[in-house]
């Protein structure tokens, strides 16, 4: 029998339906035994999130500064044939209680040398996280063999309005009337057990270095240019704003609660300004700078990491 262990976080369910509909053909083979283990703050974030607190969580989790988490219930390290870890990014970087996870002793123990598969859900930007968890697996001795993303399709302007209304007071579908229903489509999830018919051919005839040539054929990542561009601006300025953040105070702190609230203004205002002149210049990129364009999507689409 194969062993699959499976680390996850989520808030309001949609990393767990991800999961299942990936692995339902594993869940479904008597052959395989796959574990299920939510990462758990001893502190939970809030659900929904209020304006403060959801701002207030950008300086921490772009540091990468951990919580305490409950450990895990495995008693023994069981030798795992494969770690599936379902995760969100939160301000293009890991999300923090699954980050914690990744820095715990527990993780050295479970990770080291084992092939690991990671599925991201979340609005559209995921690059900068993979790429920290990219470098978390390397330290952990992991060996990262595909990645599967579940992204909202809406275009970006709609899903930043729809996100926040999901986010901020728990309303997925309908807002106002007039916007589309957050999150991962009933078409994607129906969709994603070809996901795992794949993973599960690649680990039985050992050819998971492949693996993520062939999940990349069926469509398990949608790099888009505008996104990228985007990202690549963020991804820039969010460590220094968030250091800027830090050094009036830590978590939860009166002291750095304007620079906070200025952030909060700042950033939904910088994407609503900046998209559109984003997505003329990543319709010209393709276009004026061809080949750079088409080596940072090769690069996005695999697995390994850049080495600066
Ligand atoms: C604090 C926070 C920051 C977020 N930042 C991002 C982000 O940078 N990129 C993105 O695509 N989605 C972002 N999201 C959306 C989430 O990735 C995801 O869609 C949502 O939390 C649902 O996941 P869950 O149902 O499994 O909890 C963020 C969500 C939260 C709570």
């Amino acid at each position: 029998m194969k062993k699959i262990l499976v680390i996850y976080f989520s808030q309001t369910g949609q990393a767990k339906q991800v999961l299942d509909a990936t692995l339902k053909p594993f869940i479904e083979n008597s052959e395989y035994k796959v574990d299920y283990n939510l990462i758990k703050p001893k502190n939970t974030f809030p659900y929904p999130w209020t304006y403060m607190q959801f701002f207030d969580a950008f300086p921490e989790t772009v540091r990468g500064t951990p919580c305490e988490i409950e450990p895990l219930q495995i008693e023994t390290p069981i030798d795992y044939d494969l770690v599936v870890i379902a995760y969100q990014p939160w301000f293009l970087s890991i999300c923090v209680p699954i980050n914690s996870f990744l820095q715990s002793e527990q993780a050295k123990l479970l990770l080291e040398n084992k092939p690991v598969i990671t599925i991201i859900n979340c609005r559209n930007m995921w690059l900068g996280a993979q790429e920290k968890m990219k470098k978390q697996l390397l330290n952990l001795k992991a060996n990262l063999v595909g990645n599967i993303t579940f992204v909202d399709r809406s275009a970006n302007l709609v899903s930043l309005v729809t996100v926040f209304a999901y986010l901020l007071s728990g309303i997925k579908e309908n807002f106002m009337g007039i916007f589309p229903k957050y999150g991962v489509t009933e078409k994607d999830l129906i969709n994603a057990p070809k996901f795992g018919v794949c993973i599960q051919s690649h680990l039985e005839n050992n050819q998971l270095a492949k693996l993520q040539v062939e999940l990349n054929k069926i469509g398990a990542l949608d790099i888009r240019g505008n996104l990228l561009l985007m990202e690549g601006r963020g991804r820039a300025l969010f460590p220094l704003y968030a250091n800027y953040i830090s050094k009036k105070g830590t978590q939860g702190s009166e002291e750095r609660k304007t620079r906070v609230r200025i952030f909060g203004i700042v950033l939904p205002t910088a994407i609503l300004l900046l998209s559109p002149i984003i997505t003329i210049l990543s319709r010209l990129a393709p276009i004026l700078a061809k080949k750079k364009f088409d080596k940072e999507i090769a690069y996005y689409s695999q697995n390994s990491l850049k080495l600066n």
